[in-house]
């Protein structure tokens, strides 16, 4: 589905992402991991288009699309969650979702099954996104993100600094949403538990470099603590 082949990326003359080749198989969930500054939002900023690749190729569905804008990639099936969880704060909750349903022949329904996995919004609706509580923006982000029928859903840290309850809420819903079929997900993820529980494979990013990868599943712990020292 996607392939990152030999993608070296950055900012300006800075290279952060070094020769990096990662693959998200058809109806799998991928985990990134890696500490802080390792690189992984840069590398998905670069599979999103919003930041050029230097070299590589980025495939999609078998089409090259490194020289795709970052919409002509959504077009394509690629949904992109940031890290931070932006929507519109002033904005309600139901017009985030609207915007993003506008000119959907589905419109009206695809937002129904983004409420029916995320229930709790139903009740924030009329509320500005900007009063949100952090697990509630990242659920209302994941459920914008869903509008757009996305056959990947890449992820960026979506539990980051969101109570233990929500995170399990949220894990739910991504392992429910992968379970389903037709749906890919790339995610970075500082959870390792939750990570490799959900993901099929996964890969470490250190200092711009994927150092290991290996099968996902709660086994693969163990090997992926020595992989970060931890
Ligand atoms: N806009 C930018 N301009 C220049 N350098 C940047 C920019 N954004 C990030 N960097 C640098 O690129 C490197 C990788 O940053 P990145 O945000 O990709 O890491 P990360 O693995 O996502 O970290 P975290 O776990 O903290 O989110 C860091 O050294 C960072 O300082
Ligand atoms: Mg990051």
């Amino acid at each position: 589905m996607l392939e990152l082949v030999d993608i070296r990326s950055g900012y300006g003359r800075t290279e952060v992402i070094h020769n990096v080749s990662l693959t998200v198989p058809d109806d799998s969930v991928v985990a990134v991991m890696g500490h802080n500054g390792a690189g992984k939002t840069t590398l998905l900023r670069t599979a999103v288009g919003l930041i050029g690749a230097k070299s590589g190729e980025i495939r999609f569905d078998g089409e090259n699309i490194t020289k795709y804008s970052p919409s002509k990639r959504v077009k394509r099936g690629i949904a992109y969650v940031p890290q931070g969880q932006q929507s519109f704060p002033q904005l309600t909750t139901a017009e985030n979702l609207q915007v993003v349903a506008d000119g959907r022949k589905r419109g009206k329904a695809l937002i129904e099954e983004s409420l029916d996995l995320f229930p709790a919004l139903r009740e924030l609706l009329t509320r500005k996104a900007g009063l949100l509580s952090g697990g509630q923006r990242q659920q209302l982000a994941i459920a914008r993100a869903l509008i757009t029928e996305p056959k990947l859903l890449i992820l960026d840290e979506p539990t980051e600094g969101i109570q233990p309850s929500v995170v399990a809420e949220i894990e739910r819903t991504i392992i429910d949403l992968t379970h389903r079929g037709g749906l890919s997900v790339l995610l970075v993820e500082q959870h390792i538990g939750f990570a490799l529980q959900a993901a099929q494979r996964y890969y470490v990013l250190e200092s711009g470099r994927a150092t290991s990868t290996g099968e996902g599943g709660k086994g693969a712990e163990t090997a992926v603590r020595a992989a970060m020292a931890i």
